[in-house]
């Protein structure tokens, strides 16, 4: 069997955390390498090899990668949606820069695998709301979106074009309770069970009825992993798959939260991230990704919630 040797980029993040102490176990620690332009993240202190960098420092990028001796990158450093309308050039500049140095040095170092994400910000005020499938109509109004959808051909053209092997999967809104969330619009759905178990109640910055496409943290490590280990021949999107596994807005988790704390209240205050939430599909069609690497989810509404309460306890 080949030795793989995994960089992970944005390993302090909220998926890069989870994603960096998951590979770990299957790759063992020593194989693993953790970076981040930011502080290595507590959780992964004494678990493995960590090294401060920043994926726009090309030459950097390139040594490490030479002298760790790495064979598969997983680029996770972005600028969330929430964010990047704060700032859009730095977030066009960081989200396509970064992509294309990774796949640059995969090119030419020949690693055996890329792993970046997309997102379901990719879709617009025109692609289907409800069940949107993988191919659609793609007209995406953030910057966020309109990097992830540059990034998705990008990654497309590297593979057809230069035989680099990058697979990816738009990820819907991800709830944690691990790492904290690092600016999407999606957020409220992670601070709503910090505020209902602290203060028992919520100002939520998103329309009670707001429907969005979201999943819990280990269905997304799981697909991520499954994904990167399916055989090449499985792998038939070279863009980016929709991935799914539950939907529900604002009104619906208080009420799953209630379950478990009576008292919890929450009320309604949108602002510039209501916009956003508009633009995007409702639910998503992932039935090519079920078809060709059997992706499953594990969690609905009601097991996520009584996972989170229960942890956050
Ligand atoms: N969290 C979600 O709900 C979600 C949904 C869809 C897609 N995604 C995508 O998944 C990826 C990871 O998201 P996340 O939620 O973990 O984001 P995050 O903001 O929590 O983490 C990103 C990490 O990248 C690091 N970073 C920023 N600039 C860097 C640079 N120049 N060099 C190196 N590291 C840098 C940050 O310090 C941070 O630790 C992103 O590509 C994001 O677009 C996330």
């Amino acid at each position: 069997m080949v030795k793989e040797k995994i960089l992970v980029i944005g390993a302090s993040g909220q998926i890069g955390v989870e994603l960096t102490l998951a590979l770990r176990k299957i790759y063992g620690e020593a194989n693993v390498l953790a970076s981040d332009l930011r502080e290595q993240n507590d959780l992964l202190r004494g678990t493995g090899p960590y090294v401060s960098m920043d994926v726009m420092n090309k030459e950097m990028l390139h040594v490490q990668v030479i002298r760790q001796g790495i064979t598969q990158i997983y680029h996770l450093a972005a600028i969330l949606s929430a964010t990047g309308e704060k700032n859009p050039h730095l977030a066009w500049n960081l989200n396509m820069q970064g992509l294309l140095n990774v796949l640059d040095i995969a090119r030419e170092e020949k690693l055996h695998k890329i792993y970046w994400p997309s997102s379901i910000a990719v879709f617009g005020p025109t692609s289907p709301k409800k069940n949107c499938p993988q191919q659609t109509i793609i007209e995406p109004t953030t910057v966020y979106g309109i990097s992830k959808y540059a990034g998705e051909f990008w990654c497309n053209y590297f593979h057809q074009r230069f035989g680099v092997d990058v697979r990816s999967i738009r990820y819907p809104g991800l709830i944690s309770y691990k790492s904290a969330p690092g600016g999407g619009t999606t957020d409220y759905a992670i601070e709503i069970f910090h505020e209902a178990m602290q203060e028992k109640k919520y100002e939520c910055f998103l329309h009670q009825d707001t429907f969005l496409p979201m999943m819990y943290m280990p269905d997304a490590i799981r697909a991520t992993i499954e994904l990167m280990e399916a055989p090449e021949e499985k792998i038939s999107i070279r863009t980016s798959y929709n991935v799914s596994s539950m939907s529900f807005s604002p009104g619906e988790i208080s009420k799953e939260i209630k379950k478990y704390i009576p008292d919890f209240t929450i009320t309604y205050k949108p602002d510039y991230r209501q916009a956003i939430a508009d633009s995007w599909p409702q639910s998503i069609d992932d039935s090519v990704a079920r078809k060709d690497w059997g992706w499953k989810e594990e969690y609905d509404l009601a097991g996520m919630t009584k996972d989170m309460l229960s942890n956050l306890k």
